[in-house]
């Protein structure tokens, strides 16, 4: 358990009590209170969102099939969503804390998220996801382990690291997005974080005095698993261990072909598992470079992050340069050939026995086809906003998931078009309606001149093909149709396509969206809606009893007793607490 306080572990110890005689899956709870801190990761103090006190949040650290619990209180002044990015949410898109499913916690309430982490493995990331809250933190790993009867495919690890990578702002997220709402571009990052923390001072020139930056501390000769995740807002990054190889093992859920790469471009949103063997002979402590991909890098040498790798055993302080990027600057074919390396390893397991493989995705008939196309940033009614498709996605006041619940009419249509639309770019509430048991194909068209990911709730998906120039029917005859990784984030170059396959075999409403957070705010997202025309709670569990209610449905909602849900805990009264729950759970035994 990564978190500080004591509860979740004392809830964790009960819950797995409880689960011995009931012999369900187990639980695992955390209690997350999300405010404001003052921290100065950049060497300027300002404004950052802590879970628990903490920047970033605890891990989340489950096994497939755990029964999570998370009890999130909101001690933001604003609204707050947690979405769990790359958790499929079998059968709940009630749990997915985004705005089309959820209506979100208002400042000084609780909401329980509960989820089961069904068929998946991998490593995940969480964040806030509404109001631009990443911006300024919030986020946290989030770990979904083996079961111990499913082999992975490599010897046990010694030790299991997160490395949480971003650009970063030193204003916070009400003044980035006041300067977004204002029509113009937030420019270039003050900085990038390693697990919220600052550049290690490499240069005296590029870093001042008085940073804090992230130590990870390692035996010689023994192999970690170093879990990744861009968390960042808009920048793709580049990460390298200074003399060591990072052997690629897994991308968010799928185990991967093994590989080493000397570093390896991370895209806003991705996460990636390496084995990292510490094999040198700590002559002195190794740099660890985040760094910005695709900008003039002699104008974004202060966007640089930087943290220490510091064997037991070392013998002096990092120093001298910082190892070297890619020199790729006149070849656009290195990322994406490197992107294109990442293979599936189809004979290991994933979550359950059966070879990944044992789903062979290139033989199943595609069933609806869409092609996404981006553009730059272009004003609509006076405003600047993003597109897919040329929509603008506008979030309903009432969640699409609700609305269909509850027989609210006119709360979004679902007429988003198979291929982008011709003239004016519009604001709507438009859905994809998608086939529940479908094979849906989407093409994702990057027509912008900067990187892009996208993202897609619900569903892990196969990355068939990529390639630059505009997507055509004839671009199939390119598609990896055997050992595509299956994951939830894509990256789709500047003036290129990604095309992946979607088996839509989860019931729910689901978020598909840039991932680029400037991008995501000013409209790129939709949703996919997946019915099964028969009302059952076999493919799609019942709302539940906590759901919260807004917009047409606000009168459904029940106040909340704010005293019951921000109790104010001295060390007395958590021990009486303590005490009624073990008497509580003594009565559940
Ligand atoms: C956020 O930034 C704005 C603009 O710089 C500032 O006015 C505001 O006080 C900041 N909020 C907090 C809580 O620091
Ligand atoms: C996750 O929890 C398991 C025990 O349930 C533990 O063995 C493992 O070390 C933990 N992993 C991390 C990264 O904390
Ligand atoms: C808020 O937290 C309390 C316990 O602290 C819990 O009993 C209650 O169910 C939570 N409310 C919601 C809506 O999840
Ligand atoms: C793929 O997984 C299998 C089964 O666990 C393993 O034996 C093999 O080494 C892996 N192959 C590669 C290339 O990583
Ligand atoms: C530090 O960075 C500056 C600016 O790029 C550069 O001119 C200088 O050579 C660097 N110093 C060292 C010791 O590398
Ligand atoms: C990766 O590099 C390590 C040395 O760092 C080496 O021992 C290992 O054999 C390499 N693995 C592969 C699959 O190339
Ligand atoms: C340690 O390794 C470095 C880089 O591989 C090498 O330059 C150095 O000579 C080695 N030092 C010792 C004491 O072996
Ligand atoms: C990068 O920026 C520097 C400084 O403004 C400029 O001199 C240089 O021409 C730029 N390089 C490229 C490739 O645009
Ligand atoms: C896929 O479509 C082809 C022809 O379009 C058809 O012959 C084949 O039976 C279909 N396969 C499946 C699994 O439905
Ligand atoms: C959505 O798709 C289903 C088939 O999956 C179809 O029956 C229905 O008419 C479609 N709805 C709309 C509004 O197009
Ligand atoms: C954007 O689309 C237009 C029209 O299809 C095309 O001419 C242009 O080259 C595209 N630009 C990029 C960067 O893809
Ligand atoms: C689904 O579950 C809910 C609550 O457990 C129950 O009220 C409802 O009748 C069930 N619906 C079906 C179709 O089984």
């Amino acid at each position: 358990m990564g978190s500080c306080s004591f509860l979740p572990v004392f809830f964790f110890y009960i819950a797995l009590l409880i689960n011995l005689c009931v012999a369900g899956d187990p639980f695992v709870n955390y209690d997350f209170e999300v405010s404001y801190i003052t921290a100065s990761p950049l060497g300027v103090p300002q404004q950052v969102i802590a879970i628990n006190g903490h920047f970033p949040g605890p891990t989340i650290n489950s096994t497939t099939n755990n029964n999570v619990v998370i009890n999130v209180r909101n001690k933001l002044d604003e609204e707050l969503l947690m979405h769990w990015s790359g958790i499929q949410q079998r059968r709940s898109s009630w749990q997915d804390g985004v705005l089309g499913t959820n209506c979100p916690i208002p400042p000084k309430w609780n909401w329980t998220y509960q989820f089961q982490v069904k068929d998946q493995i991998g490593s995940f990331f969480y964040f806030p996801s509404i109001n631009f809250q990443r911006a300024s933190g919030g986020y946290g790993g989030f770990i979904i382990n083996n079961r111990d009867i499913i082999p992975i495919p490599f010897d046990t690890p010694y030790g299991d690291i997160t490395v949480l990578i971003g650009d970063w702002y030193t204003q916070n997220h009400t003044a980035l997005r006041k300067t977004l709402n204002a029509g113009k571009d937030l420019g270039m990052p003050d900085g990038v974080l390693i697990n919220g923390k600052g550049p290690y001072k490499y240069n005296a020139t590029l870093v001042p005095d008085g940073i804090d930056y992230e130590t990870i501390e390692v035996y010689p000769g023994k192999t970690y698993r170093i879990r990744v995740s861009n968390v960042g807002i808009s920048t793709s990054l580049n990460f390298r261990i200074q003399n060591h190889n990072l052997l690629l093992a897994e991308t968010e859920g799928s185990y991967t072909v093994q590989q080493n790469y000397t570093s390896l471009d991370i895209h806003v949103g991705q996460s990636y598992s390496f084995l990292v063997t510490m094999d040198q002979n700590a002559s002195s402590d190794y740099y660890i470079v985040a760094s910005p991909r695709f900008v003039n890098e002699s104008l974004w040498q202060r966007v640089t992050g930087v943290a220490i790798l510091h064997y037991s055993n070392s013998k002096g302080k990092a120093s001298g340069p910082l190892p070297d990027p890619p020199n790729d600057q006149y070849d656009k074919t290195f990322s994406m050939n490197q992107a294109r390396s990442i293979r599936w390893n189809v004979s290991a397991s994933g979550a359950r026995p059966n070879p990944q493989g044992s789903f062979r995705y290139g033989s199943i008939n595609v069933t609806e086809v869409y092609v996404l196309k981006n553009k730059a940033p272009e004003m609509i009614n006076g405003k600047r906003r993003t597109t897919l498709s040329g929509i603008s996605f506008v979030n309903p006041n009432t969640p699409i998931r609700l609305a269909d619940q509850f027989k609210v009419n006119g709360v979004y249509k679902l007429d988003f078009p198979n291929t982008p639309l011709a003239g004016a770019p519009r604001m709507e509430t438009s859905v994809i309606n998608g086939t529940y048991k479908g094979f849906m194909e989407v093409i994702l068209q990057n027509n912008d001149t900067k990187m892009h990911t996208y993202h897609m709730s619900g569903y892990a998906f196969f990355m068939v093909g990529m390639d630059y120039g505009e997507w055509t029917e004839n671009s199939r005859g390119t598609y990896n149709k055997w050992d595509g990784i299956a994951r939830t984030t894509a990256q789709v170059f500047p003036g290129a396509w990604t095309a992946i396959l979607i088996s839509l075999d989860n019931v729910g409403v689901w978020n598909l969206r840039a991932e680029n957070l400037d991008s995501w705010y000013l409209g790129q997202e939709t949703y996919v809606r997946v019915i099964n025309p028969e009302a059952t709670n076999k493919t799609e569990l019942p709302v539940p009893d906590n759901a919260l209610f807004c917009g047409a449905l606000s009168k459904m909602q029940k106040p909340q007793d704010i005293s019951l849900a921000t109790p104010i805990m001295g060390n007395a009264s958590k021990l009486f607490f303590t005490l009624l729950m073990i008497i509580y759970s003594l009565m559940l035994l």
